[in-house]
């Protein structure tokens, strides 16, 4: 798990079966396959030759109404036959009284908030019988009544309920433009000591109505290859970090394999440049 990974998503998976590329290994997300079964028998398949890491997008820890226990024991049972090496999932929620939005929606960073999103991540963590790792989101609004940063949030949940952190170095990124914050200062305070996995993803910058000025604002697409200066802060972090396993996440406009796994290849290639004169240690893997 020193290596990057590949997000495996479903239009991959029999080419991933049939022809088992040069991936140290895979990331899921398992709402993907709790009512396929034909992809989840070819994932039954990838998971005896590759390490497999479970990112729920459902589990909705920052909702008031609660986790949905069905949700969370259906993604029991598949991490049950998986046994993946790592779970993860967001800082965020995504469900209001029953039902599903479409969207990973931001939370105030109170203590109330923490007292709610520690219960939750408690729950998982029991329910899933093991650590569940939260990732930092992708902002576009902030609210003005947080009472603290989201790294001192993320700081205060581990503390309180010993759940890993992951750290989506993209979404650093792009929230630090969105909100005009600095990206290098935000990796510099963040937890190391909690990080057990870090994410890669494309975005795109779009005209923003809000800001007529001409700012524009970046959206968290996964839609395409990672961004230059993205590459140069995942390499500050990795110095800061040290070694984390990392996944290059693409979820639309799905490419050819191929054009997925270079951006593998090329996170390996970064990762060892960063790290050759650090000593660093391995955070995970
Ligand atoms: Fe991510």
């Amino acid at each position: 798990m020193r290596s990057a990974g590949a997000g495996l998503r479903l239009p991959h998976l029999a080419a991933v079966a049939a022809t088992t590329p040069s991936v140290a290994w895979f990331e899921i997300h398992p709402e993907n396959f709790l009512a396929n079964p034909h992809a989840r028998e070819l994932l039954m398949t990838i998971a005896q030759r590759y390490p497999i890491s479970v990112h729920t997008v459902g589990v909705s820890i920052g909702s008031v109404d609660g986790i949905d226990r069905g949700h969370l024991a259906r993604v029991r049972e598949l991490i049950d036959d998986l046994d993946p090496v790592l779970v993860s999932g967001h800082l965020a929620w995504s469900t209001h009284q029953g039902a599903y939005l479409n969207d990973l929606l931001p939370l105030p960073y109170d203590d109330e908030t923490l007292e709610l999103v520690s219960t939750h991540v408690h729950q998982v963590q029991d329910a899933l019988r093991r650590p569940y790792l939260v990732e930092n989101p992708s902002s576009y609004v902030g609210f003005g009544t947080s009472t603290m940063t989201e790294v001192e949030f993320l700081g205060e949940l581990a503390r309180r309920t010993g759940c890993g952190l992951l750290c989506d170095v993209s979404n650093v990124f792009l929230s630090g433009h969105n909100m005009g914050y600095d990206p290098y200062r935000y990796i510099d305070a963040f937890p190391a000591g909690a990080v057990r996995e870090l994410h890669l993803g494309g975005f795109v910058a779009e005209d923003d109505d809000a800001t007529p000025d001409g700012t524009q604002i970046l959206i968290d697409t996964h839609g395409t290859v990672i961004a230059e200066p993205v590459w140069k802060l995942y390499a500050h972090t990795l110095r800061r970090f040290g070694a984390a396993p990392t996944l290059i996440e693409w979820d639309n406009d799905i490419p050819e394999p191929d054009t997925l796994f270079s951006e593998v290849r090329k996170a390996n290639a970064v990762a060892a440049e960063a790290l050759t004169d650090t000593d660093s240690h391995v955070v995970a893997g």
